[in-house]
């Protein structure tokens, strides 16, 4: 893990005019020649949507419901950021990659046009995870005071406000779920959302089997829903992040499996932030049928 110090805490760098993580956005070549295989499965999201929740469910499904086989690694090797990258000893998503046999489960954030193009031209299912944009800040906010990849988020009150400019990590919130939203109209995709997840999660296990042509006996979509509850993830090193160095990720700051909820934006926004984040919200989402629960 040598020689990362110079990433930790470092302002954006712009890529195709998003805002990216300083360490990942250098040699950004190696994502826009991404080559995909037709058989690759993208699970994508904005940041802190039910990413790695989404991960484990596919990865489950894809082993027949068997934990013990996902318990083979940590979820970051089994299903590999497609654009981390770190100068140190910890490889980049697509070296891992590309050394992987299919189907290959690809995780991302990047956002629909800076997705590379070879996703689309070979029609790879593509799984979207949306949350509820007050839920996100909240658990956005607080994985930036634990992770040191990101710039310092500052306080609550000043965070909220470059949430809302798209001044984070991948950029705005609003424009990432709409542009999925439509493209799901001519692509494969998938869109769940978190809070469905937390409604019903064994349903939601269901239609992701079901989407990738996955036939599991009762008994798998059971033992992948008990292994993919919260608090089964919470206390699995393999998806909890507990492995990655508190250098990097500080648990005792916030950890990773934070709360595991819907509706916690009611603890950290005062009533003047929530009258004003609705209505720029409603400035933003104006025009779309995308429609997101914040409570359920
Ligand atoms: S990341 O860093 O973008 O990949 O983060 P991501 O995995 O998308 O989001 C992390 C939030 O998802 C919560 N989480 C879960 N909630 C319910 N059930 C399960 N199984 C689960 N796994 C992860 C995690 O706790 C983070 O949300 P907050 O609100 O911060 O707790």
């Amino acid at each position: 893990m040598a020689g990362l110090e110079p990433y930790l805490r470092q302002p954006w760098r712009m890529v195709h005019g998003v805002p990216m993580v300083n360490a990942f956005a250098l040699n950004w070549e190696r994502i826009d020649n991404f080559q995909s295989r037709p058989e690759d499965i993208v699970v994508v999201t904005f940041p802190k949507s039910g990413t790695t929740w989404v991960t484990e469910i596919v990865d489950m499904i894809l082993q027949g419901g068997n934990p013990e086989k996902c318990k083979r690694d940590i979820i970051s090797n089994r299903v590999p950021m497609l654009e981390f990258a770190a100068q140190g000893d910890m490889p980049a998503g697509t070296d891992l990659l590309a050394n992987m046999p299919s189907p290959r489960v690809v995780k991302t954030h990047l956002p629909a046009h800076i997705l590379p193009k070879s996703f689309w031209e070979n029609r790879c299912k593509m799984i979207y995870v949306g949350r509820n944009a007050k839920d996100v800040a909240v658990s956005f906010y607080h994985f930036d005071l634990m992770n040191k990849f990101e710039p310092d988020p500052g306080t609550w009150a000043q965070y909220l406000e470059e949430f809302m400019a798209g001044r984070v990590a991948y950029g705005s919130w609003y424009d990432h779920v709409k542009e999925y939203w439509k493209r799901r109209k001519d692509h494969p995709i998938l869109y769940l959302f978190y809070e469905d997840l937390k409604e019903d999660l064994r349903r939601e296990v269901a239609k992701v089997a079901q989407f990738l042509g996955q036939e599991l006996s009762e008994a798998a979509l059971d033992a992948v829903t008990r292994h993919t509850s919260f608090e089964a993830m919470r206390d699995n090193p393999t998806t909890n992040y507990s492995m990655v160095p508190s250098q990097f990720m500080d648990h005792s700051i916030s950890p990773f499996m934070r709360k595991g909820t819907t509706g916690d934006w009611k603890n950290h926004f005062t009533v003047a932030q929530s009258e004003r984040f609705d209505q720029d919200y409603a400035q933003k989402m104006l025009g779309t049928d995308l429609h997101f629960r914040t409570q359920i």
